[in-house]
């Protein structure tokens, strides 16, 4: 994909916000802070127009980034983040939940683990639900700056194993300051938005 044009169109709470054209779509999950925000800056190559924070919980609302006039980017709010209210907990729960169970336009999920550690429960459940859902899914190892290549492999087969890896799904390895691995989530996210 080329980017020529973004444009945040719709930071929504509820699916009567979601943009209505019809555009094919693909999300961002993740748990807070593991660097969804930072990653959809690399793929549409700004520095800072989708906002990133070192504290967790920045981003709140499903955000709808516009690219060309082709698809969307969808910034979800992280889950797992512990120091937010029992009832916001629930609340983004279900907005995350009503998001991919009912929006026809969704190509597939980019779900983002960090690199470094093994992925937490919560990230196994957002992968399993999304594999409920039959969602194609793209496994997005990042902050792969923090640790030595030669221990990417080994990381590779421990995420897989714990998130019980569908062979049909893929994954990636990134890095938002090195500017690595967004050329292979764009030809991921290309595969799935084109007709
Ligand atoms: P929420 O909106 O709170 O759910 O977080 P998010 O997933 O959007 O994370 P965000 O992009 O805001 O990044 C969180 C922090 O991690 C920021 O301090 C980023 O600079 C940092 N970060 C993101 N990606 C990387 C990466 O690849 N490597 C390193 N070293 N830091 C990263
Ligand atoms: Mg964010």
């Amino acid at each position: 994909m080329k980017v020529q044009q973004v444009k945040l169109v719709m930071s929504a709470v509820s699916a009567k916000q979601y943009p209505s054209d019809g555009y094919p779509e693909i999300a961002l999950a993740g748990r807070s802070n593991v660097g969804k925000s930072s990653l959809i800056n690399r793929l549409i190559n700004r520095n800072r127009y989708a906002r990133t924070s070192s504290t967790p919980g920045k981003t709140q609302t499903l955000n709808f980034y516009q690219i060309n006039d082709e698809m969307y980017l969808v910034d979800v709010p992280g889950y797992g983040y512990a120091r937010v209210s029992k009832a916001d907990r629930a609340k983004f729960g279900e907005m995350i939940e009503e998001y991919l169970t009912t929006r026809k336009t969704l190509k597939g999920v980019v779900i983002l683990v960090d690199g470094r550690h093994e992925p937490t429960d919560d990230d196994v459940s957002m992968y399993q639900y999304v594999q409920y859902y039959h969602l194609p899914t793209l496994v997005v190892a990042t902050k792969m700056d923090k640790i030595p290549r030669s221990k990417w492999n080994k990381q590779e087969s421990s995420i897989k194993k714990k998130l019980q890896f569908n062979q049909k799904d893929d994954f990636v390895f990134f890095s938002a300051p090195k500017n690595f691995g967004q050329e292979a989530v764009w030809n991921w996210i290309d595969a799935h938005t084109q007709l």
